[in-house]
């Protein structure tokens, strides 16, 4: 009889597309693809999303800023997104998007839902507003001023709104968190939830806006917004098609097993989303997972800070494993971790390439030389041997312990104690010493150990590195049974006879300073435009020229003019013949923004232009002055128009 699998199901926050991605983006993103794989790999079935979050104030003003339309500064921000997921070889099994057609609808449905039951009402909102962080904050919320979260500056707001009774459930996600201890980890998190909001008490939630529209539209009163965080705190459900046609993926998957994320977006996930939840009837998470922030410099790694380390830099140099391999092992799980490449160069030199390099790259190269490159037969069980094998055999279960309680640093530990000891093995068993004595049949048994704890080390490494495991198990040719965690429960499956493969190294060993002295360079022109897209300023290459007087620029005569007709030039696809009205006076100016601006486009518009430009003829027509324009790095060009109306002929100074 077939047996269903166990599920899991695990979930990354979805991602604010609004900035560069760097390291600290990645982190929660290779922890669950470390889980996932973990618990694939112990036989459960497991759901692993994540995707972007992509409505809200901060995503329309990053794209009006960019100059592009707002889907395709998307499209194009979620393709860079996936492109960093398949270098880091992150295992999802769906990418949502918040502007998926299915994910739209769902949150409608949900809304109104929330809304028939009466958990949604309208009213007034006065109060405070975080953009970067999409958040609302009451007056005594704020600290100095400024949003609680990011210490950021806050915009006062007032409005119709609708709101979402949380004060409600304050009763009952305060019994949540008493009756299950586990619910909200680590520990420190929960009790700032607890001291922090529901101790003074949980506020009716604002969860619609007018101020902007790029977002869902309430179903029922359409001028209204859905709040970004609604929005997006509820992909976790419709991405398995919850009110949908095809629930079948909610019904199989729901309740969530852990929701990983870094603990600013605690308060989010262990307040507002049970409470929506509980709104909904449905049931809740098995585990909110805060983990620390990801740090450079002891600050936290953002877009807006401008202090990002680019994924894709790091992986081209070193390796997807070496940095997954730091980030699961050398980033303390659950409190802050400063990232520094001098510990990245050393946890490669040392853990990687030492000892793990190292055991492989001996033992292949004694099996070459004693055997011909082939597997012995197993021998004798002595004492030094039972030590190894007692711990080979015992590896998996402590890795499992660990992994249950989300310890994965020290999941991974175990594994490099089973390496450690394995090299320590063949310092104790000297096998050059056992061929030159001709103990030819110890030497086999040593080797045959030897073998198989690599296999069972690389299997178990297989879900936090991707790719140095694999090699080594191909080297070893191991066939697929033996490359699963049910394989690694018993010593001994690897066959006497199996050819071994020469390997080459699979890491190398870095000259610390030289290596830093070289990324530094990479870093540092990576962190210019990261400054510059957190400014949201393109790279702009523009002549500087040299100082003028304010005499010399006051010779020069700056109007302001009304287009009043516009015509294409014939035979000059660049110009434009425009008719300007510059006080009471009309003049024919030649524009070179036929690229730019349609005859339609332009009438009408206000422009500022030189007027004391000597004349001159372009094309056989008179043009007396010039328009001014703004052209980016791409070569865009745009008019420069007064910023509120004024009168025609107006001076610009
Ligand atoms: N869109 C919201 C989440 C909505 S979930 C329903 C959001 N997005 S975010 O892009 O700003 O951040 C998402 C997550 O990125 C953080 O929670 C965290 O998991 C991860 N990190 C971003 N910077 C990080 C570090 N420097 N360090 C560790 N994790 C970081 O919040």
């Amino acid at each position: 009889m077939s047996q269903q699998k166990k599920t899991y199901y695990i979930t990354t926050p979805i991602y604010y597309p609004s900035g560069k991605w760097h390291l600290g983006t990645c982190y929660t993103t290779v922890v669950c693809d470390a889980l996932a794989r973990f618990k694939r790999m112990q036989g459960y079935d497991v759901f692993y999303l994540t995707g972007t979050d992509e409505h809200g104030q901060k995503i329309e003003k990053k794209a009006l800023e960019a100059g592009i339309d707002t889907k395709k500064y998307l499209d194009k921000q979620i393709d860079s997104l996936k492109k960093v997921w398949e270098v880091y070889d992150i295992s999802y099994n769906k990418f949502i998007r918040t502007t998926d057609a299915e994910h739209e609808a769902a949150v409608k449905k949900i809304f109104q839902k929330l809304y028939d039951n009466g958990d949604i009402y309208k009213s007034e909102y006065e109060g405070w507003y975080c953009t970067p962080c999409e958040s609302f904050w009451t007056e005594s919320q704020l600290v100095d001023g400024k949003c609680p979260d990011c210490g950021r500056p806050v915009e006062r707001t007032k409005e119709s709104s609708y709101f979402f009774r949380l004060s409600k459930y304050q009763d009952r996600i305060m019994k949540l968190f008493e009756e299950h201890p586990d619910f909200l980890e680590p520990k420190s998190r929960m009790n700032e939830m607890v001291n922090n909001f529901l101790k003074p008490g949980l506020q009716d939630l604002c969860v619609t806006r007018t101020s902007f529209k790029w977002g869902i539209e309430v179903p029922f009163d359409p001028e209204h917004i859905i709040y970004v965080w609604v929005d997006a705190l509820t992909n976790y459900i419709t991405a398995l098609g919850y009110t949908s046609d095809d629930d079948t993926l909610y019904k199989k998957y729901w309740p969530a097993d852990v929701h990983m994320m870094a603990k600013e977006i605690v308060r989010f996930h262990s307040i507002i989303w049970p409470a929506l939840l509980m709104a909904l009837d449905i049931p809740l998470p098995k585990k909110i997972f805060g983990h620390g922030w990801l740090l450079f410099d002891d600050s936290k790694m953002s877009k807006s800070k401008g202090n990002v380390i680019d994924p894709l830099v790091l992986a081209d140099r070193y390796g997807i494993d070496a940095i997954r391999y730091y980030l699961l092992r050398e980033i303390p799980f659950g409190v802050d971790g400063n990232y520094t490449t001098e510990l990245l160069l050393s946890s490669i030199n040392s853990d990687l390439a030492n000892t793990f390099g190292n055991l492989i790259n001996r033992t292949i190269a004694m099996l070459n030389q004693y055997f011909n490159g082939q597997i012995p037969q197993k021998g004798e069980i002595l004492g030094t041997d039972k030590e190894l094998i007692d711990m080979a055999e015992g590896l998996l279960d402590k890795m499992v312990g660990c992994m249950d309680n989300l310890e994965i640093p020290a999941a991974i530990a175990e594994a490099f104690k089973l390496i450690g000891r394995a090299n320590k093995y063949i310092d104790e068993t000297a096998p050059w010493a056992l061929n030159k004595n001709g103990e030819t049949e110890r030497l086999a048994s040593v080797m045959y150990n030897l073998s198989e704890v690599i296999r069972i080390a690389a299997v178990a490494l297989l879900p936090y590195m991707t790719q140095a495991p694999v090699k080594v198990l191909d080297a070893f040719n191991v066939p697929a049974e033996g490359r699963t965690f049910d394989s690694i429960k018993k010593f001994g499956f690897i066959a006497a006879g199996t050819q071994v493969e020469k390997l080459a190294p699979l890491f190398p060993r870095y000259d610390i300073k030289k290596e830093l002295e070289a990324l530094d360079k990479v870093v540092a022109e990576g962190m210019k435009e990261a400054e510059k897209a957190a400014e949201g300023a393109p790279e702009v290459k523009a002549e500087v020229k040299p100082e003028i007087s304010i005499d010399y620029f006051s010779r020069m005569n700056l109007r302001v003019g009304r287009v009043l007709k516009a015509e294409k030039v014939e035979k000059a696809d660049k110009l434009l013949h425009l008719t300007v009205a510059v006080g009471k006076e009309e003049r024919s100016i030649v524009s070179g923004i036929a690229k730019y601006y349609t005859p339609e486009e332009i009438i009408g518009k206000e422009v500022v232009i030189i007027a004391n430009l000597a004349p001159v003829k372009l094309r056989g027509i008179l043009s007396e002055g010039m328009i001014l324009c703004a052209e980016d790095a791409d070569g865009r060009v745009v008019i420069v128009s007064p910023e509120k109306a004024v009168a025609d002929g107006s001076e610009v100074r």
